[in-house]
C-alpha cells in the first residue's frame, strides 16, 4: 500500500524537484524562467561565443565582426566604427531593436541576405539573453 501510493505522488514529487532545483543552475537554462538575474548571466556567459569576432566597450577593436558599443538603437552598418561592412547589411539600414536584434542573431545571413555574420543562435531564449546582456554592456 505504501508504495503504491509513493508511485502516485512521484511525478509531482519530480516537478517539484525541478523547481527546487532551477534557482541553482541545476536544469538545463532554457527552462529557467526569461527575465531573471540568472538570464543576465546567462548573456555573459553566451557572449563568449562572439567575443572572438565582436568586442563591447566604447572604442574597442574591431576584429572579424565590428566592436559593438552603441549599437541597441542604432542603424546597422552605420556607427562610427570604421569597419568594412558589407553593402547588403548598410542598405538595409535596420534600426537595432529587441526584435531585429532577435531576427538578425537567429539567422543573420537569411535575416539580411548578402550579409556576412556566419553564425546563428537557434534559441529563443538566448537569444533574449544575449539582447538583454548587449543592453547592459554596449551603452
Ligand atoms: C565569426 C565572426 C562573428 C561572430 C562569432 C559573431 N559575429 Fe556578429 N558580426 C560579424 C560580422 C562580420 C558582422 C558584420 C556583418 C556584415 O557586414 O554584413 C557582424 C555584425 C553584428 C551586429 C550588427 C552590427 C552593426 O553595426 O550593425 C551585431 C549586433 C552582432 N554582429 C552581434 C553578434 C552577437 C551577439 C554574436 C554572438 C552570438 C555575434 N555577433 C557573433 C561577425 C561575427
Amino acid at each position: 500500500m505504501p508504495r503504491r501510493r509513493f508511485a502516485r505522488h512521484l511525478p509531482s514529487a519530480l516537478a517539484l524537484t525541478a523547481f527546487l532545483a532551477a534557482p541553482l543552475g541545476l536544469v538545463p537554462p532554457g527552462l529557467v524562467p526569461i527575465g531573471t538575474a540568472y538570464a543576465q548571466d546567462d548573456g555573459a556567459r553566451l557572449f563568449r561565443r562572439c567575443t572572438s569576432c565582436h568586442t563591447t566597450e566604447q572604442g574597442g577593436a574591431n576584429k572579424a565582426g565590428p566592436n559593438l558599443w552603441g549599437v541597441v538603437g542604432a542603424t546597422s552598418a552605420a556607427r562610427d566604427t570604421g569597419f568594412n561592412y558589407s553593402p547588403a547589411l548598410r542598405e538595409a539600414a535596420l534600426e537595432w531593436n529587441d526584435e531585429t536584434l532577435d531576427q538578425w542573431l537567429a539567422d543573420p545571413r537569411a535575416f539580411v541576405p548578402g550579409s556576412r555574420m556566419p553564425i546563428g543562435i537557434a534559441r529563443p531564449e538566448q537569444r533574449q539573453a544575449l539582447i538583454a546582456y548587449l543592453k547592459e554592456v554596449t551603452r
